[in-house]
């Protein structure tokens, strides 16, 4: 790495150097591509210089020395927290940049957020990609997912360096341009509400093994280890095998067994959550998730309720091999229907924001490199193949057997957690929306008798057209 503040030669900059923009930058350098980064964090510059030993690659803590290095017209990437320190990174680098530069924010940022700054720096003639970026710290250094919008022109600038430092999956890379404005920010949203679908759903299955059947994290981390190499191969139930097995420095007891049992969020679930009901497409088994985060902080008031609300003494009901094998199966049905939860808000986003998305090639880029990669997003992207406007993912009849072989495990499970008295909302709201949606009648003509007995709200009938009212107290014929 060059010491000294050189030419204008630099094909890309990075405004972040934290762990995933230090990591992202140092990917990029390795494919070739010269490379500066920016932090007014002088030992984070200081550790990049380290890392980046003999690669083409410069560090700066003054934001102008640092513009001076890009190649013009300039590509500046911010990989910092979302929210206000997006606007203040952006706002620094302005008075360096000039019309016919990009700015490509790769953070989490809210895709509303993005359409405004979109707007806002369009105005000084300034490009705006707002892109997704998944896979944690590995990905970034070695390949993650990437999920690129804005102007088609202003991604084709990039397109080179992110298809050259994203996951390959067979030979592709798992990147794609998806449409203008926030495209790219949405579907990294929706991206993480599935995220924490499944982390949900492989937590709730973890409880049932442990409260319910009473394994130890060693057969737990035998469990998840076999499933991983099955039909429910990915990411996420890999690394829950891993964690089972981890010991504690500290106690050496098992690390999961010393590890609180509150949930943490950044917000992007709750995200997907909001921006569903704004589109008004169901996604319970995402919500379920998010509350259940919630619900998980409320550490005091749940110890209080353990003691005022005792759950049923009841011993473990079934056999516990037959119930370990509808368990992996129970997950598996949840899976697909978190998935199909996520699909379906972006089919809907995709209408309303004139995204333009292609699912398969969302299915196809989520392939490798991210958090929710899996054996079935291969499945997925088939299914959108066949069929770009499918209505639902669980409509594709290859999904739909594979929905159908497991439901009644996944019943089955659902009945032990409700006997049991253990938690699984995910898997609950699963099972309740693939009821819900695969019922051909659904008690809401009631609702709309409520409605207009109490509202005057009228209501439709089976028989006619139009709205029709009824004096529901005044009896028939008066
Ligand atoms: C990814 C992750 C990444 C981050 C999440 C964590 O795709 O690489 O999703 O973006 O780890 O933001 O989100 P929470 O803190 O909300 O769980």
């Amino acid at each position: 790495m060059e010491n000294t503040p050189p030419q204008p030669r630099f094909e890309i900059g990075m405004v972040g150097l934290g762990v995933m923009g230090r990591n992202f930058l140092l990917n990029m350098a390795d494919h070739g591509f010269s490379v500066a980064g920016d932090d007014k964090d002088s030992a984070k510059v200081e550790q990049l210089r380290q890392e980046a030993g003999q690669r083409d690659a410069c560090g700066a803590v003054e934001v102008g020395a640092f513009v001076s290095m890009l190649r013009l017209p300039r590509a500046v990437m911010l990989l910092v927290p979302a929210g206000a320190p997006v606007d203040s990174v952006i706002n620094d680098l302005l008075p360096h940049l000039q019309p016919g530069d990009l700015i490509i924010d790769a953070g989490n940022s809210h895709f509303t957020d993005t359409d405004l700054r979109a707007r806002n720096l369009a105005a000084k003639g300034i490009q705006f990609l707002g892109v997704g970026v998944s896979g944690g710290e590995e990905g970034a250094r070695h390949g993650p997912s990437i999920m690129p919008g804005g102007p088609k022109e202003a991604y084709e600038r990039i397109r080179k360096i992110c298809e050259a430092s994203a996951a390959q999956f067979n030979g592709e890379p798992c990147v794609t341009y998806l449409g203008p404005g926030s495209a790219g920010h949405f579907v990294k949203m929706v991206h993480n509400g599935v995220e924490y679908a499944l982390m949900q759903l492989i937590a709730e299955t973890y409880d049932l093994m442990k409260r319910g059947v009473g394994l130890t994290d060693d057969e737990l981390a035998e469990f998840y280890g076999g499933w991983d190499k099955g039909e429910l191969e990915g990411y996420l139930v890999e690394i829950t095998g891993k964690i089972f097995s981890r010991p504690d420095e500290k106690s050496g007891r098992r690390l999961i067994d010393e590890i609180r049992d509150v949930a943490a969020q950044l917000g992007t679930g709750m995200w997907t959550s909001q921006s569903a009901l704004d589109l008004q497409v169901p996604i319970p088994t995402i919500d379920a998730a998010v509350s259940a985060r919630n619900l998980s902080v409320l550490e005091g008031e749940r110890e209080e309720a353990s003691k005022a609300l005792p759950r049923p003494a009841l011993p473990f009901p079934a056999d516990r091999d037959a119930f370990l094998e509808k368990l992996g199966h129970a997950l598996f049905a949840g899976t697909i229907i978190a998935y199909a939860q996520g699909m379906a808000v972006l089919k809907a986003a995709s209408e309303k924001y004139s995204y333009g998305l292609d699912l398969s090639a969302v299915a196809r880029i989520w392939r490798g490199g991210c958090i929710i990669r899996s054996a079935l997003l291969e499945d997925i992207r088939t299914a959108y193949s066949a069929q770009a406007n499918l209505p639902n993912l669980l409509l594709d009849a290859g999904v739909a057997k594979k929905v159908t072989a497991h439901q009644e495990d996944l019943r089955s499970v659902v009945g032990t957690a409700a006997q049991l008295g253990l938690p699984a909302p995910a898997l609950m709201s699963a099972l309740a929306y693939l009821d819900s949606y695969r019922s051909s009648w659904l008690p809401a003509n009631l609702i709309q008798a409520q409605r207009d007995y109490f509202g005057s709200h009228t209501y439709e009938r089976t028989d006619a057209k139009g709205a029709f009212h009824t004096e529901w107290e005044k009896p028939l014929g008066q």
